[in-house]
């Protein structure tokens, strides 16, 4: 009885549509996150990378290489060299950059951040909450000027719109807490080191990231967090198994390929 999912548990547990919903859409594309808001994801999560001219777009690798039609880092490129690849033919998505409709034009290229917020107030304005989750990406030759850029980005849009940082670097979220202590930040942890193992995150960090590995091995873990009066976000949480596991232990969201699979899964329990 006792490993009995509480009923309504769907309801507590936020889900976070990663890259978009990737799994069905090329990642980090608008494509990808109008499918997350269609699917019902709670919020949406993405990578940012600043380009060689300052601006920050959603690319999770350092390079292009994987997700595009082009070649090298993102930080040695400029916006209009990224403006000029496809970001959906290596997802099988036919090339739509050409397309007379710019909806459909957007769905193959690059995305920048401030698209991306532009998507998100465009859903609140429709009566639409969605979160968004950025994080940054370290370690890059940009270092600081990633999360000053970021936080000018967010400075020209509505701050009403749910924003929170993530990443794997404390250093990163530390910058954006000193200037920005109204942003709600989330630690990205891959493994449970040593220094993890009582609970606590950097000064000032209220949210805990673990992967879905840490929880495999410590499902102790969540309730650690949860005592410490931290949230618990888990990434990357595609099977069902996982997302029973995570429903079990009662985390705060779960960050997931597949958003509409988990809802429905969420929802049946
Ligand atoms: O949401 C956290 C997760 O995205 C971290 O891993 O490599 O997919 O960015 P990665
Ligand atoms: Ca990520």
């Amino acid at each position: 009885e006792t490993d009995r999912v509480p009923s309504g548990s769907r309801r507590r547990i936020s889900v976070v549509a990663h890259r978009g919903a990737s799994e069905d859409a090329p990642e980090h594309t608008l494509a990808a996150y109008r499918r997350a808001i269609e699917d019902g994801a709670d919020a949406l999560e993405c990578d940012v990378r600043l380009t060689a001219d300052g601006h920050l777009v959603c690319v999770h690798d350092r390079r292009v290489n994987r997700t595009s039609n082009g070649r090298g880092a993102v930080s040695a490129l400029e916006l209009a060299d990224l403006a000029a690849l496809d970001f959906g033919s290596w997802k099988g998505w036919g090339d739509t950059r050409e397309s007379p409709d710019t909806e459909s034009r957007e769905h193959t290229s690059v995305l920048t951040l401030e698209r991306l917020l532009r998507l998100v107030e465009e859903q609140a304005s429709a009566g639409r909450r969605v979160e968004l989750a950025v994080e940054t990406k370290h370690p890059t030759r940009w270092a600081g000027q990633v999360e000053e850029e970021l936080l000018r980005v967010l400075a020209r849009h509505d701050p009403a719109i749910p924003v929170r940082v993530m990443s794997f670097s404390a250093r990163s979220l530390h910058r954006v807490r000193a200037a920005a202590p109204w942003l709600p930040t989330v630690y990205l942890m891959q493994f449970l080191l040593p220094r993890h193992r009582d609970g606590r995150l950097p000064p000032g960090v209220p949210v805990a990231g673990p992967s879905i590995r840490i929880l495999r091995a410590h499902p102790e873990y969540v309730a650690l967090a949860h005592s410490m009066g931290h949230q618990v976000h888990v990434w990357t949480v595609d099977d069902p198994a996982d997302v029973e596991l995570c429903a079990l232990l009662g985390v705060d969201a779960i960050i997931t390929n597949r958003p509409r699979h988990v809802l429905a899964q969420l929802e049946g329990l």
